[in-house]
C-alpha cells in the first residue's frame, strides 16, 4: 500500500515504511513515530503535560508549520475513536489564502482563522455503516468528528504548536468555500503562537464531578 493511497500527496515520510502485510496501520504509526532525533527534541512526548499546558490562542506567528508536524497533526486525527470503526469525518486541509480569508467571513469575522494551519473538520454520516437511524447516525458522525480535532488539538500541542477551536462557524458558507456537501462541525486554526499564556482556570473538579453511589 503505497502512502499516497492513505495520506493527500505531498505527506512523504522522512523513513520510509516497509509494507508488511498483517500489520494493523503500520504506516499510520510510521508518522507518529517518524521524526529524526534533532525534531525529537522539540516534542512534549508526556500526555498529562500536553492536556495540562494546552492554552487557545488567538495570536499566530505567520511562520508556516513543518510538514513533518502536519503529518502527526493528522494522523493523531486518524487514531481517535469513531463509532464502530466507521470513522465518520473527513478533515479539509486548507492551503488556499483566498479560501482561508473567506473562511474568517464564515466564521462570524474572527480574524484568527486565517492562520498558517487550517483544518476543517467534516460530519460524514454516510460512512458509518450501523443499522441505526439516520438520527443516530449524525449523532455519531458530530462525535467522530469533534473527537478527532480533539486528537489533533492535543498533538499540535504535544508538537510545540498552539491552536483555537473554532465553533461558531455557519457550515453552509464553510461548506461552500471548501467545496464539500458535507457538514463542517469545526475549524481548527494551528500556528506558532506570539506568546506563551498559562492555561485558563477551570471550576474545582468536585463541583464537576458527580459521584453516584
Ligand atoms: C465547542 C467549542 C467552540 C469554540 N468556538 C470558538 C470560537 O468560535 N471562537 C473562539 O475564539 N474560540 C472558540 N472556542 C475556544 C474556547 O473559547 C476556549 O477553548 C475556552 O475559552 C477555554 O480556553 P482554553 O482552550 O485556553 O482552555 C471554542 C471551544 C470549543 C470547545
Amino acid at each position: 500500500m503505497s502512502s499516497e493511497k492513505l495520506y493527500p500527496k505531498g505527506y512523504q515520510l522522512i523513513h520510509p515504511v516497509s509494507e508488511k502485510k498483517n500489520v494493523r496501520n503500520e504506516l499510520l504509526h510510521a508518522i507518529l513515530s517518524d521524526h529524526t532525533k534533532e525534531q525529537e527534541e522539540s516534542l512534549d512526548t508526556d500526555i498529562f503535560d500536553v492536556m495540562g499546558r494546552r492554552r487557545s490562542t488567538r495570536k499566530f506567528d505567520p511562520k508556516p508549520i513543518e510538514e513533518w508536524k502536519i503529518k502527526k497533526i493528522l494522523a493523531a486525527a486518524d487514531t481517535a475513536p469513531t463509532a464502530g470503526n466507521f470513522q465518520g469525518f473527513e478533515i479539509f486541509h486548507v492551503k488556499n489564502q483566498k479560501m482561508k480569508e473567506k473562511l474568517v467571513k464564515a466564521a462570524n469575522n474572527q480574524p484568527y482563522v486565517n492562520s498558517p494551519l487550517v483544518l476543517v473538520y467534516c460530519k460524514n454520516p454516510s460512512r458509518v455503516k450501523l443499522d441505526f437511524p439516520i438520527t443516530m447516525l449524525k449523532k455519531f458522525a458530530i462525535q467522530d468528528a469533534t473527537l478527532a480535532a480533539s486528537y489533533s488539538q492535543l498533538a499540535a500541542t504535544a508538537l510545540g504548536l498552539s491552536s483555537i477551536w473554532i465553533g461558531m462557524i455557519n457550515e453552509k458558507k464553510v461548506a461552500q468555500i471548501i467545496k464539500t456537501k458535507l457538514i463542517p462541525s469545526s475549524i481548527l486554526c494551528i500556528g506558532y503562537p506570539t506568546e506563551k499564556k498559562i492555561p485558563k482556570s477551570r471550576r474545582n473538579l468536585s463541583e464537576l464531578i458527580h459521584v453516584l453511589e
